[in-house]
């Protein structure tokens, strides 16, 4: 039986890495598609959702996003993903529109369609976080909110917690989705960074396929800033691997809460005996990793091949 999927992105490379791959992952559906505001404005990031679909020829609806985060104003990761979101990797323009509806009712409408779906969340969980405080009864419908979000262990700044992109940028967001009663699957940047692609491996892409070739175009300007430059982190597809390959982590039940450092909202996790709602990916394994994620690269077909 195929997972039930909505895709909630802000597509950004590895956004785009990741929801190319899972276009072929045999055992996902994917219902929706939803662009949110982070990487880039939500105009750029739904673009790039269509034109997604449009190259690897998928006939799923995309919702447009809210236009930024509940509270606080847009700071795009200015300078990480490129002028277009995708590197080096350039397209003219998109034929398709997103659906009318936004993307937190395309997830609600989406939910009573496809009852007991997983949400996969990539970006900022502004729109999760709309669909949860408009229809909280949503919460029970749903089988698990994945996200990509927060650090395991503070690697990566060890003089103070990190403001990991996801939720520094809507903490209010990531805290009504903690609180909603949904189940929760927490999977930390850490993971991203450890299992990147490094530049031999980049350009070793650029002879496997055309996605092989417009991988390495997009990593070409991919600067994340905790890998070299010349290497790409693969933090959205670490997200979409547990989708897909469950059993490549190991989770831990956790209290997980929104704290405050220096204004900047951090996700902050301690471990629990306790069967919470919360689980948070404390391990991975790296070469079934890899190995996911080249077996759906190899596979990955533009609608030109
Ligand atoms: O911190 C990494 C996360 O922020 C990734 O999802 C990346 O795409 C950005 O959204
Ligand atoms: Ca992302």
């Amino acid at each position: 039986m195929k997972e039930s999927l909505i895709i909630d992105c802000d597509p950004g490379i590895d956004d785009a890495v990741a929801l190319i791959t899972s276009f072929f992952a045999p055992n996902i559906d994917i219902k929706l598609i939803c662009s949110t505001a982070g990487n880039l404005g939500i105009e750029t990031t739904t673009k790039n959702a269509l034109h997604l679909c449009e190259l690897y020829d998928q006939s799923i609806p995309v919702a447009k996003g809210l236009p930024g985060p509940l509270n606080t104003k847009l700071e795009i990761a200015k300078g990480v993903h490129g002028k277009m979101g995708f590197g080096n990797y350039l397209y003219k323009d998109v034929k398709t529109k997103p659906i009318a509806l936004q993307a937190y009712k395309a997830m609600h409408y989406a939910l009573q369609l496809y009852n007991n779906s997983t949400i996969l969340v990539l970006g900022p969980l502004t729109n999760v976080a709309m669909l949860l405080k408009t229809y909280p009864e949503d919460a029970k419908k749903i089988k698990q909110i994945v996200f990509m979000g927060g650090t395991k262990d503070n690697v990566l700044k060890q003089e103070k917690p990190y403001p990991e992109f996801n939720i520094s940028r809507d903490p209010e967001a990531c805290e009504i989705v903690l609180n909603s009663g949904a189940n929760v699957t927490i999977i930390p940047m850490d993971f991203g960074h450890y299992a990147y692609i490094d530049n031999e491996e980049i350009s070793r892409l650029k002879s496997i396929n055309e996605t092989g070739a417009i991988f390495a175009k997009m990593y070409e300007n991919y600067k994340d800033g905790h890998v070299d430059d010349d290497d790409a982190a693969t933090h959205d597809s670490c997200a979409t691997a547990y989708i897909i390959e469950p059993t490549l982590f190991k989770t831990e039940y956790v209290n997980a809460k929104i704290k405050f450092y220096d204004g900047k909202g951090i996700l902050v996790s301690n471990i629990t005996k306790r069967k919470t709602k919360i689980k948070l990916a404390v391990d991975m394994d790296y070469d079934g990793f890899k190995n996911l994620y080249y077996g759906l690269l190899s596979v990955a077909k533009t609608i030109n091949e």
